[in-house]
């Protein structure tokens, strides 16, 4: 099977991290690197944090690029209440010895220019996405798919009643792309991810498959899961990010299980 070849962009971050852990292990897939942008937590912060969870698929191959460290226009409001003061749970994990790269939006306008196959999977803030598509968006052209987590259809937001945090913390990064990308968006919002809970239930089913990646799992998780039995009484977490990268590998999941339709 042809893998498809991708760049994902985010804020790691909690759901960012265990999005990076599924696509890293998705034979479907071959990321050809993370570029960091600051929402969940800053920049250089979440750059350490995607190199962990590299460090746990023992793919430290794979290059982490720091991009765009504040939004376009607006003030640097993170979600560290939610994510934790690490980003990942308050689990102040050491640091990975391992590089960190500067150079995040060019490295997404290089690698479009130099190959006519490559997705973009956007997990946080599009404030890289925006910047590359004013620098060059010739090289936008040669974009295959652009999947992007963000936004919320018809639904409350979780920032405001109408804002999803994404596109809330920049919403000029997010105007500017949606308004210019040469290419269609293909928005997974809240109205779909919060139908999907990572319970309990389902970390000891992986805890079954693989205890290290469980471990980790439960480690990066509990300060979000005690957010949300906090905040919405739930017993588990809404694991957004995760399926803006399901959906890219299979859509069809979301028409069998999600009640969403290709029109939509
Ligand atoms: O609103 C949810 C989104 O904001 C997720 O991508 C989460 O990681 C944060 O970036
Ligand atoms: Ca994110």
């Amino acid at each position: 099977m042809e893998k498809r070849k991708v760049i994902i962009d985010c804020d790691p971050g909690i759901d960012d991290s265990l999005a990076i852990l599924l696509a890293i292990n998705s034979p479907e897939l071959e990321v050809l690197g993370l570029t960091i942008t600051s929402g969940n937590v800053p920049a250089q912060l979440g750059a350490k944090n995607a190199l962990k969870a590299l460090q746990m698929c023992q793919r430290l191959d794979i290059p982490v690029y720091i991009g765009e460290e504040l939004p376009l226009e607006r003030e640097l409001v993170t979600a560290q209440d939610t994510h934790g003061e690490d980003g990942v749970g308050e689990n102040f994990y050491e640091d990975v010895d391992a590089k960190i790269l500067y150079g995040g939006v060019d490295f997404i306008i290089d690698t479009l220019k130099n190959n006519k196959d490559v997705s973009i999977i956007a997990l946080g803030p599009l404030t890289n996405i925006a910047k590359a598509l004013m620098k060059d968006k010739k090289a936008f052209e040669n974009l295959d798919e652009f999947v992007s987590m963000g936004g919320a259809f018809r639904i409350h937001g979780n920032c405001s009643p109408v804002a999803e945090f994404n596109y809330w913390v920049d919403p000029h990064g997010a105007d500017y792309v949606y308004k210019n990308l040469p290419k269609k968006i293909h928005m997974v919002g809240l109205d779909v991810t919060r139908k999907i809970v990572l319970t309990p239930n389902i970390i000891e089913f992986i805890n079954r498959l693989d205890k290290d990646m469980a471990k980790y799992i439960t480690e990066i998780t509990r300060f979000y899961i005690d957010f949300h039995w906090e905040q919405e009484g739930i017993i588990g977490c809404v694991i957004n990010d995760p399926l803006a990268v399901a959906y890219f590998i299979d859509r069809s999941f979301f028409y069998r299980f999600l009640g969403e339709h290709p029109e939509n």
